[in-house]
């Protein structure tokens, strides 16, 4: 399967940096851990910083990510935990369009933008099959996302610019990041590239190129892709839960088995 694992099998140590998460964030998601009472399964967990806060509230979490690095970093941060929350987590390296644990929950969650990384409307509806299939009837499923945004591209390009340099934390090396997006397809699709430049203490530099592609998707299509595999979805704009709020940019979804 085609899946840019590139930019976080090297510098998933960067994504707490690029994409830092927010109080707000972790409290909406232990609401919805103390409303179904558990267990939680989160998909594409990353480094596991949201499934360890929920492990602290007492839940058993499982989290599977397709990235070996990223599971090495959330291994190292639940090796910090206290044994009796680290024994509540149980980490796996699999496919979250393609996966079978032999349980069910009563929480499913994927956060953050990790669903978009799924390329194919195939890929999406299996990864959203095998999430119906491991939820209990009255369990919850949850995803975030970001709202696509025309306005951010000129002429179909975006460009983030360098970043702030970034302490490598293993190396020391200062590292900086730069996002290049362009629109294509008529506008279905970006195409993107994360550039990293790594100052080596030799005074040389490196450029690493890791390329992207996700599909745009506005909140109609997420819709109709839930309603496809068979949840019946309320959206949200913000961890607030607001029924519409044009300057807030989170895409919340909250899903249930339909009857
Ligand atoms: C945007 S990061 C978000 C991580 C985490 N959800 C968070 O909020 O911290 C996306 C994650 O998806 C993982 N990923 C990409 N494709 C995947 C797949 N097919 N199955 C499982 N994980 C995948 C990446 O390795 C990465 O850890």
């Amino acid at each position: 399967m085609n899946i840019d694992l590139k930019r976080y099998e090297l510098f998933g140590w960067d994504y707490e940096h690029f994409a830092p998460l927010t109080d707000k964030e972790v409290v909406w998601y232990k609401k919805f851990a103390h409303r179904t009472g558990g267990p939680v399964l989160e998909l594409a967990c990353g480094t596991g910083r949201l499934l360890t806060s929920i492990a602290k509230e007492g839940y058993e979490i499982v989290g599977i990510d397709l990235s070996t690095n990223m599971l090495h970093l959330a291994r190292g941060r639940t090796s910090q935990l206290p044994p009796e929350v680290k024994k509540r987590i149980q980490l796996y390296n699999m496919n979250m369009s393609d996966f079978q644990l032999k349980r069910k929950f009563g929480l499913i969650f994927i956060a953050d933008n990790s669903f978009r990384v799924l390329k194919t409307k195939e890929q999406q509806l299996s990864c959203l099959k095998c999430v119906y299939h491991h939820l209990r009837p009255d369990g919850k499923f949850l995803m975030t996302e970001r709202r696509f945004d025309p306005t951010k591209f000129v002429n179909g390009r975006r460009e983030i610019p360098w970043s702030e340099p970034i302490r490598h934390p293993l190396s020391g090396d200062l590292v900086k990041r730069k996002i290049e997006i362009q629109l294509t397809k008529n506008g279905k699709r970006m195409h993107g590239v994360m550039l990293y430049k790594t100052g080596h203490a030799n005074g040389s530099e490196t450029v690493e190129k890791c390329p992207f592609e996700i599909p745009v998707m506005l909140k109609d299509d997420y819709i109709s892709l839930f309603s496809e595999a068979g949840f019946s979805p309320r959206v949200f704009v913000g961890y607030e839960e607001q029924e519409n709020d044009e300057k807030n940019s989170i895409l919340c979804f909250v899903c249930d088995k339909s009857e």
